[in-house]
């Protein structure tokens, strides 16, 4: 799960596709693809929405998305269009290509829709991330458990 500064939307992916699947047999992870909060913990409005919802994501720590994530993941999901941009511009191999998807496009086939930054706008920002993403981690959990 990728976003920009991996203390918003992409802790809340991470938290929450991790409690639709069996701890055991997944590695679900997060980054960012800026590095300046890294080793930091999610923002606490993202830890907020995911506590009302039962899940616990306040011992996460923010790392920058590195090149050696295209190998150890099958699936690479990115919030937005310019996340989008930025991590294909590191993938020098196709079968890397092939990993990065928009994540709403799980949901919503080839519209190519945003999860949109919350980080500069209120409460209610982080709800409809929260909603849009556990919409989504439906559809994924259903799909890497078939
Ligand atoms: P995120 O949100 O990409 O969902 O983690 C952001 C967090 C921090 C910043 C931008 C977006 N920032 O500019 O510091």
């Amino acid at each position: 799960m990728v976003c920009l500064g991996n203390i918003c939307r992409s802790p809340l992916a991470e938290g929450i596709l991790k409690s639709k699947l069996p701890q055991t047999n997944f590695l679900v992870d997060s980054a960012g693809t800026g590095g300046w909060h890294a080793g930091e913990q999610p923002d606490k409005r993202s830890i907020a929405v995911a506590k009302k919802y039962g899940i616990d994501i306040s011992t996460q720590k923010a790392r920058k998305f590195t090149i050696s994530d295209f190998d150890t993941f099958d699936f690479i999901y990115v919030m937005d269009k310019s996340n989008y941009a930025d991590v294909l511009a590191l993938a020098k191999k196709d079968h890397h290509k092939k990993k990065v998807t928009l994540i709403l496009n799980e949901l919503y086939s080839g519209k190519n829709v945003e999860v949109p930054d919350p980080y500069y706008g209120g409460e209610d920002g982080f709800e409809h991330v929260y909603k849009m993403l556990d919409a989504v981690c439906d559809v994924i959990a259903k799909k890497v458990l078939r």
